[in-house]
């Protein structure tokens, strides 16, 4: 049963309401004091990840700080490929290493024989998150979706075009399907321990879906989350599941229409009044605010917010970012955003 004391999982289910439920992507990070003084004693951003009181404590400091709706598990979408055996290092100021960069001999040493046993921190986070929760916030738990992880695997890092990855499907394209059913299977274990540990409702995050011709999102974006989305309500039929396909643009409704998908998150491109008429009637509709505007505040932010607010006036709609806050994001902006947010 869906907690009923949360706005935001009744949100989720399709309840339209005014103001509506806000969190944040990225609402833990670097933009924070405390959360880099958090990370500092942990030394490392793994050691953070994998440390359950330390990111329990970040995953609670935006909601003591603000008061959000939703508090969203800390950890990494690259612990999973680290937990299936690639090595994953996060070297300053670089972004991820992934080493070695997959191919297909490298891919058949990968196994899900360790996968809980690696992640089994992450699922305490998840224990003491919920528990250390007030019950009106809702905890979210979230993993990458297999084309946006299976993209940091292949290059060995961040690329600046994932979208030209396209060439190992049309290439390879029985390698790239079993390094994908590789990640449907570890990513729907990994969430349903989430679901067990605690989490309310699971995002899939496929940050690199943008750019990609129908065909090739359909095999390598849509269905993939549309079977982890099976498998995770297979086992936790009332879960809510946010689908957050960035880029994709007229696409989205593709993910929105999926029988297993509760809501769907826009990112900044998207047009609010296209979004309201052709995707709020298939699922709730997730974010949309550009986050630079939140750097620069003010004004601008204020009218951008409340204007995003009343195109989603009647619709089940929850408010957030188009993607998350960049560390620049000055804290005080947060604060009068959500004010702006819930006044009448
Ligand atoms: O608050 C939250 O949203 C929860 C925590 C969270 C993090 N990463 C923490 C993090 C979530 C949901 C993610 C998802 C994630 N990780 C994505 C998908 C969403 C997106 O942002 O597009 C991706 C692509 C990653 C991979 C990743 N993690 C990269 C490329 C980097 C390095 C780039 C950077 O911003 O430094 C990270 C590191 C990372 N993940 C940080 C945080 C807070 C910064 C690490 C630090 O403290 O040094």
């Amino acid at each position: 049963m869906t907690n009923p004391r949360s706005l935001f999982l009744r949100t989720l289910k399709g309840e339209a309401s005014s103001p509506p439920p806000i969190w944040f992507m990225r609402q833990a990070g670097r933009y924070l004091p405390e959360y880099r003084a958090t990370r500092a004693e942990a030394g490392s951003f793994l050691n953070l990840c994998y440390d359950p009181e330390k990111a329990a404590e970040v995953t609670f400091q935006p909601i003591r700080r603000y008061g959000l709706d939703a508090a969203i598990l800390f950890a990494d979408i690259l612990l999973i490929p680290q937990a299936l055996g690639q090595d994953v290092a996060f070297e300053k100021g670089e972004g991820p290493k992934l080493s070695p960069p997959m191919d297909e001999p490298t891919l058949e040493s990968l196994s899900m024989a360790r996968l809980h046993e690696a992640l089994a921190p992450i699922y305490e986070t998840v224990r003491l998150v919920r528990a250390g929760l007030p019950d009106d916030v809702a905890l979210i738990g979230f993993a990458g979706a297999p084309w946006t992880v299976a993209t940091y695997m292949l290059a060995g890092g961040s690329m600046k075009d994932p979208a030209a990855l396209r060439q190992v499907y049309y290439e390879r394209p029985a390698f790239l399907r079993r390094l994908i059913d590789l990640l449907v299977d570890a990513t729907s274990e990994y969430l349903i321990r989430q679901v067990e540990a605690g989490a309310e409702a699971i995002q899939l995050f496929d940050t690199w879906a943008g750019g990609l011709p129908e065909d090739v999102l359909q095999i390598v974006s849509v269905e993939p989350a549309a079977r982890i989305a099976e498998r995770v309500k297979g086992a936790a039929p009332d879960i809510p599941v946010i689908l957050f396909p960035k880029g994709v643009g007229p696409a989205l409704p593709k993910y929105a229409g999926l029988e297993v998908c509760d809501a769907v998150g826009i990112d900044f491109a998207t047009p609010w009044e296209w979004a309201r008429e052709a995707v709020s009637p298939l699922a709730t509709v997730q974010g949309g605010l550009d986050p630079l505007l939140v750097v620069s505040g003010g004004e601008e932010m204020l009218a951008a917010a409340r204007r995003l607010k009343s195109v989603f006036e009647g619709a089940p709609y929850v408010f957030n970012l188009g993607h998350g806050f960049t560390p620049e994001t000055p804290p005080e902006n947060v604060t009068e955003l959500i004010a702006a947010v819930r006044e009448s």
